[in-house]
């Protein structure tokens, strides 16, 4: 199944595998590459040498190609764009726009640029600073999240800007697929779907965490951060939630120690890393200081197999999803699920035909 999509991205389906920290490893890229998807490293919570040793390993485990997520806040965002030119990665993602000059740098290298936007006035932007394409996250969907439905946004969208769109939020299986395609999409971004699949790195437990719950026990809170994020609810959100703001502030400021060992960034680039942060006005001195938080607190749950003392980033999708199958089987399925679909879907209109058959 080609579309304007797959063309831009050079994979056999228009099927994505969106960027999660912590879970979108070498390996789950390269299973969706080899699978004939699409895969994105999680690249915001590696230092500069893990992503140049993970675009290593993805090369080794498949010719696919694959794309690399970013931050443009952490202190080395540059470099992870030369990175990206050095080792030729097909596409970038990132949730707020690298400077113009980075754009236009990495289209000049023939990088797609395919940032993720939650909001119809984010999508304008996104188009107007050079994105080649766009996945377009409603707010059924995993991790930030934006507060307008994936149907609503998608129109909105879709209606709007000429760059081919993927879906993202509440994407699952063969019949979504259609859908999206229906409603002007060109392909789905999947997080969480994949997220429950053999080859995701998450331990069993939170897995099985994740397979236990309902759509309506998956919510949005932005006590995380100062931005709307939907997760499951927990015992720890619920610690979240009572805690006072002095609380809040002292946890927000060890966790921007930690992550600040973990990238490997010295206090001062962090510290230049949060001014620039602020002085764009994206975002407020809270969400600034509180910047680390996400990362941070998923690593329990995500790595150390904590779900209950951790935050489990999850679309609500997570609820209709009762099965771990392996990323093949997975795009395998929703690729013959679609086509069942669209000749279910002709079959009907047929039998509705003056002479055409009945069912
Ligand atoms: C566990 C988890 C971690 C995520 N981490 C990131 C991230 O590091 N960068 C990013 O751009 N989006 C991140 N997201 C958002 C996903 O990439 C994706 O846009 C979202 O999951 C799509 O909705 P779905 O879960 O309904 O498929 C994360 C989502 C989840 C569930």
């Amino acid at each position: 199944m080609q579309t304007p999509l797959t063309e831009l991205l050079g994979c056999r389906y228009p099927i994505i595998q969106t960027a999660m920290g912590w879970v979108a490893d070498p390996a789950l890229v390269a299973a969706t590459g080899e699978a004939g998807g699409f895969g994105f490293l999680a690249g915001a919570v590696m230092t500069l040498e893990e992503i140049e040793a993970g675009i290593l390993e993805i090369k080794a485990r498949t010719d696919a190609p694959f794309g690399v997520n970013f931050h443009m806040y952490v202190p080395f965002a540059e470099d992870i764009v030369d990175l990206c030119i050095k080792h030729r990665v097909r596409a970038v993602s990132y949730s707020r726009s690298p400077s113009a000059q980075s754009v236009a740098k990495l289209k000049a290298a023939g990088i797609v640029c395919i940032p993720t936007v939650g909001a119809f006035k984010h999508a304008v932007k996104a188009v107007e600073l050079g994105a080649d394409a766009l996945v377009v996250q409603g707010g059924e969907g995993g991790g930030h999240t934006g507060s307008v439905a994936t149907s609503i946004l998608l129109a909105q969208v879709c209606g709007a800007v000429s760059v081919p769109v993927a879906a993202a939020g509440g994407f699952r299986d063969g019949a979504g697929l259609v859908a999206a395609l229906a409603m002007g999409a060109q392909g789905i971004a999947m997080g969480t779907r994949f997220l429950l699949t053999e080859e995701s790195p998450v331990p069993g437990v939170t897995k099985s965490v994740y397979l236990d719950t309902p759509p309506e026990s998956i919510v949005v809170s932005s006590r995380l951060d100062g931005l709307p994020q939907r997760m499951i609810a927990n015992g720890y959100l619920a610690s979240l939630m009572q805690a006072s703001q002095v609380g809040l502030l002292i946890r927000a400021l060890r966790n921007g120690l930690a992550f600040t060992r973990m990238t490997g960034a010295s206090l001062w680039a962090m510290l230049g890393s949060a001014w620039r942060m602020r002085r764009s006005g994206d975002l407020s001195l809270g969400q600034t200081l509180m910047a680390a938080n996400a990362p941070m607190m998923i690593q329990e749950a995500m790595v150390r197999g904590h779900p209950e003392q951790g935050i489990l980033p999850s679309g609500q999708v997570a609820g209709l999803i009762d099965d771990l199958p392996t990323v093949a089987t997975l795009i395998a399925d929703i690729m013959s699920e679609a086509e069942a679909t669209l000749e279910r879907l002709a079959s009907h209109r047929a039998s509705e035909q003056p002479g055409g058959q009945t069912e």
